[in-house]
């Protein structure tokens, strides 16, 4: 199979809206980003908390968003997903997160504030790549026990859907958990601690 092919079968459940940070950190989906889900000139080069309209996103979607130079990983995370996640643990390096690589509040079994909304930096420990998302029904590349989340093509690291290394991988750490708040039921804002801010 191609990579394109392979692209394009990870798109059926995982469709990508891309950012310019995306594409340059080696996103290969060819998807136009939505210039309503970039930060401002001015936020990005202040390095300032970036909000997101998550009413935009559709369970399941992945979107990259900048934040401080970094893609940013937002997806309203399904039923099936979540399912997934809780059977991973057996096979991660960290399951119950016990490395610094999150804020308090996501310091639990889906690594996230609202168990539904992922939100990661995309940046994989070792070298720096950026992972690229895989279904749930990529099983014959990712293999049998796959429950879909994103794979480093730089060492081969595997991670679930809450950004937990698979044992094995290269990558010695969980994904990083960038801080962020809800300043409402619909807005997320990257940058801003909800332990400061309110959720
Ligand atoms: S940078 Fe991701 S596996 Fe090496």
């Amino acid at each position: 199979m191609s990579d394109q092919e392979k692209v394009d079968k990870t798109r059926r459940s995982l469709v990508v809206a891309t950012s310019a940070v995306g594409a340059a950190a080696g996103v290969g989906v060819a998807i136009p980003f939505a210039a309503s889900m970039l930060p401002s000139e001015k936020a990005k080069a202040a390095g300032a908390p970036v909000e997101i309209d998550l009413s935009k996103l559709v369970p399941g979607e992945l979107g990259i968003f900048e934040w401080r130079g970094k893609p940013v990983w937002v997806m309203k995370r399904t039923k099936e997903m979540l399912d997934g996640i809780k059977q991973a643990d057996a096979r991660l390096t960290d399951p119950a997160s016990k490395v610094d690589q999150q804020p308090a509040y996501a310091k639990n079994e889906f690594r996230s504030a609202k168990p539904d909304l992922m939100v990661l930096v995309g940046v994989c420990t070792p070298l720096g790549c950026s992972p690229k998302p895989k279904a749930a029904e990529d099983k014959a590349e990712m293999g049998a026990d796959w429950t879909g989340g994103f794979y480093c093509p730089c060492h081969g690291s595997k991670f679930d859907l809450a950004g937990r290394v698979y044992k094995g991988s290269p990558a010695p750490k969980n994904l990083e958990v960038p801080p962020y708040a809800y300043s409402s039921d619909s807005t997320l804002v990257i940058g801003e601690d909800k332990e400061t801010k309110g959720a």
